[in-house]
């Protein structure tokens, strides 16, 4: 028996964001989205999970699945009812919770930016506005000043490249502009400028109040993309894509650096503004030649007869590998995987997916790749953005209409895992359906 065994300070966790588990915020630009009936299933975000008032009986599913990290996102809308105003009573609750994890055992690493703007933010053109930097960092400083004491991890900005992708170019996320290459670029730029001085600030609070051991880092969506052939113009696309959704957030938020065609230089400074890079590991996409490759985004093509999820996203579980090598190689920083996960209704293939992924990822560390942390996506089947409630990530089966909540076989196999710190076959065997 082969068992594969995780360093002893090697920590699991789940992750979730706010809008996704809270429910009854009405000051967010997905609020709105829902009201315009937007999402595909007509699903709305203003109940979700109830997780605002079970805070208890979560943090006590965390409990079951023997998790030693929470990566939980905070609502800025709530936090910031406007642009002068903080609400003392939505920190508290936060405060609350967070305090609550920690008496439990569980790791807080706390997200502040997580697809959701307040809506006097969105409707003053959201973060394509350059004030949106000085209103983020407001925000932090407050959160920082209030939170500081208990949160020693931090990421800034949750893939600012999906978020930007889907509601300036897609379309399909508010506010539902499409093929805005302008828009997303400077969008691009303030959200780059928002991380590198959120960076310092949290770092130089914390330090104040006689912390030292602070991490701040992003949580970067990164995907496989390969050639669809050898044609000339597929390779060139395919490096285009990957240059514009990705290096240019890895290199502006990793290393302060500008590149083009967002401009250049390095406006605070050439060193090193992550302490830990967050990867978001899903998929692969295969990417078709195009004069203007940008047009490719949100374009899925999948390698033929590839397995992929209820979604149609490909299971590539080498990705999750190649991935945390190359990042490791270039930025020579420790690698969280903040959301690796599947979209699985029947949890039919989800725990052979999570075996498959720690597999690869147990290579990486056994090859010297600093892997500190598996955040899975996500604790329980909440509100999938566009997808609303049909699409279900969750290790915890969500009852829409009772709200109740029942761990999956994953979910079980994903406690022993978490409890043991390692995988084999044979407890996979143990949890797995049959063929
Ligand atoms: C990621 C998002 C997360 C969730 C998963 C499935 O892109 O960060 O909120 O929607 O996808």
């Amino acid at each position: 028996m082969t068992t594969f065994n995780f360093p002893s300070d090697f920590m699991f966790g789940t992750a979730t964001a706010a809008l996704q588990i809270e429910g009854g915020d009405r000051n967010n630009n997905w609020y709105e989205w829902c009201e315009m009936g937007k999402t595909l299933d007509g699903s709305h975000c203003i109940v979700a999970n109830d997780h605002w008032n079970r805070i208890d009986q979560d943090i006590e599913l965390m409990k079951d699945l023997n998790c030693q990290t929470y990566r939980l996102g905070l609502e800025w809308s709530r936090i910031m009812p406007t642009p002068t105003t903080f609400s003392a009573e939505a920190i508290q609750h936060y405060r609350e919770e967070i305090s609550k994890l920690i008496d439990a055992g569980i790791h807080p690493l706390v997200t502040l930016h997580h697809f959701t703007n307040p809506l006097w933010l969105e409707h003053h053109g959201a973060w394509t506005n350059p004030k949106s930097v000085e209103y983020f960092l407001k925000y932090t400083e407050y959160v920082v000043n209030e939170l500081g004491d208990l949160v020693r991890d931090w990421v800034t900005i949750n893939e600012p490249n999906v978020y930007l992708a889907m509601g300036y170019f897609v379309g399909i996320f508010p506010p539902g502009k499409k093929g805005s290459v302008n828009e997303y670029f400077k969008g691009a730029k303030n959200m780059i400028l928002a991380h590198l001085q959120a960076y310092d600030m949290i770092h130089k609070m914390r330090s104040e109040k006689g912390f030292l051991s602070t991490k701040v880092g992003v949580a970067h969506h990164l995907r496989i993309f390969e050639p669809f052939n050898q044609n000339r113009l597929s390779k060139m696309s395919c490096g285009t894509v990957a240059h514009l959704f990705e290096t240019i957030f890895l290199e502006g938020m990793t290393h302060g650096k500008i590149v083009q065609p967002l401009g250049k230089g390095f406006p605070h400074g050439e060193r090193v503004f992550s302490d830990f890079i967050g990867l978001n590991y899903y998929s692969r996409d295969l990417i078709k030649g195009s004069p203007n490759p940008l047009t490719l985004f949100g374009d899925r093509i999948v390698k033929k007869g590839s397995p992929v999820n209820d979604l149609g996203w490909e299971i590539y579980p080498e990705g999750i590998y190649k991935i945390s090598k190359f990042l490791y190689h270039k930025y020579k920083l420790p690698i969280f995987v903040t959301e690796n996960g599947t979209a699985d209704a029947k949890d039919a293939f989800r725990a052979q997916y999570i075996y498959d992924h720690l597999y690869h990822l147990h290579r990486a560390i056994e090859e010297g790749i600093p892997v500190q942390r598996y955040y899975h996506w996500t604790l329980m089947d909440n509100f999938e953005w566009l997808e609303g409630f049909s699409a279900r990530f969750g290790l915890i089966h969500h009852d829409v209409e009772t709200q109740e909540r029942t761990i999956r076989q994953s979910g079980h196999f994903y406690s022993e895992i978490c409890k043991t710190r390692s995988v084999s076959k044979e407890m996979l065997a143990k949890y797995k359906p049959a063929e």
